[in-house]
């Protein structure tokens, strides 16, 4: 049990240094390596999409240096054949009936698979890819092969368009829109880069192999979720009503990147604030990218309100009720008036609470809700009897 703990006080430590490892020679690219990180933390694969330049393949290529594992990575061209990513066919196999390839420093044999213009994908490559990233199996001719296969990176100038390649798109957990870096990181960016140039990329101070990498990504099956459980749901039922589809597929995985996402911020527990994870899962179109950011910081906001809020209000009952109690028994006009004047004020932001209550099913702010009302009431019934004289 201690030893169990002790290890995974050691895990988590890791996932800080990953990031900024990772993180280390990019300006602004914390947002992206976050989604590289989560892809790794749920063994999912993640696609970058982007205009050219903006550090997409250097960021994915940085992440297979932090990793001692087998990688593989090709930039697909329309005209890509399936011998170039799956291994050439064994001829020596051929001349006796068998169809066998060479899968050796190939596709089938990595780990971490990096596929730049992902989306060059052709019909004679994609069915091959869509099996061996979905069920993690290599269909060679007539015998299936078992794969290594960790986590997949796509990068892409665009979404896909074509109706043929969106299978593949979802099978791409992990979705981020790379942005050209706004204007008040133009001098980083030149730092940085001329240290690149100069220097080349830093060594990373910490590699992870596959077994580390396991036991890391174990964390994220720990993870507490009970209390967004709900919330979730709610959250994906008002996407969809604003055509926001999320395939079945990608709601049912949803879970594992919002714990990952926990993971990534040193909990055990799911908060409200990891469903901000969502943006990663959600968004299909490129406009879908900054609608569901919106939706979701409003969204998630509004608990963070109504708790923040809800603090608030039980901080000024508490003073109220010592005001009450240090009131005089005496029964003047002037005390009656006040007293009733508090009692209304309460009974008001009783009904802010319980409205507070009636808008969200957060079990925080239902949690919260139901202690403020609690002490409300028990204010009101300490003003009632001062009025009554007793
Ligand atoms: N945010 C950044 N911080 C530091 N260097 C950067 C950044 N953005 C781009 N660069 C520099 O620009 C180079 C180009 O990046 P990279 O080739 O990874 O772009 P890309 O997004 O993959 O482009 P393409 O879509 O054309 O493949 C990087 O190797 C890096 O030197
Ligand atoms: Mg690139």
């Amino acid at each position: 049990m201690d030893s169990m703990m002790i290890d995974t006080e050691n895990y988590l430590k890791l996932i800080p240094q990953m990031l900024s490892e990772l993180s280390k020679p990019f300006v602004g690219r914390e947002e992206e390596s976050k989604v590289i990180l989560l892809a790794l933390l749920t063994k999912e694969h993640a696609v970058l999409i982007g205009e050219p330049g903006t550090a997409k393949s250097a960021l994915i290529r940085r992440a297979a240096n932090l990793l001692s594992m087998k990688c593989f990575t090709y930039l697909l061209t329309k005209y890509t054949e399936p011998a170039e990513l799956f291994g050439p066919l064994d001829i020596n196999a051929l001349k006796e009936g068998r169809y066998v390839r060479i899968t050796l420093r190939k596709l089938p044999e990595a780990e971490i698979v990096f596929l730049d213009e992902i989306f060059k994908a052709n019909s004679a490559i994609l069915n091959t890819l869509l099996t061996i990233m979905n069920e993690r199996l290599f269909y060679d001719g007539y015998t299936e092969i078992k794969v290594m296969l960790w986590s997949l990176f796509g990068a892409s100038n665009e979404v896909p368009q074509d109706p043929e390649l969106e299978a593949l798109y979802d099978r791409f957990l992990l979705r981020h829109y790379v942005k050209p870096l706004p204007e008040d990181m133009w001098r980083d960016l030149l730092k940085y880069s001329w240290d690149i140039e100069r220097y080349g990329y830093p060594q990373p101070e910490i590699t992870l192999d596959r077994a580390t990498l396991e036991n890391v990504s174990r964390l994220v099956h720990m993870v507490n979720f009970e209390t967004i459980k709900s919330k979730l749901l709610k959250i994906f039922s008002m996407l969809e009503s604003k055509n926001l589809h999320i395939t079945d597929r990608r709601k049912g995985k949803a879970l594992k990147v919002i714990a990952a996402h926990a993971i990534l911020n040193n909990r055990l527990t799911a908060d409200e604030e990891d469903l901000m994870a969502l943006k990663f899962v959600v968004p299909h179109d490129i406009d879908d990218f900054e609608r569901v950011y919106i939706i979701l910081s409003e969204e998630l906001k509004t608990s963070y309100r109504y708790l923040r809020e809800l603090e608030e209000i039980a901080t000024s009952i508490k003073e109220v009720n010592n005001y009450i109690v240090s009131f005089p028994n005496i029964n003047s006009r002037f005390i009656e008036y006040r007293l009733l004047e508090i009692y209304r004020d309460l009974e008001s932001t009783r009904d802010r609470v319980l409205s507070m209550m009636r808008e969200t099913n957060d079990e925080k702010i239902h949690k919260k809700g139901t202690e403020v009302v609690e002490n409300i009431n028990g204010v009101l019934e300490k003003i009632k009897r001062k009025m009554e004289g007793k």
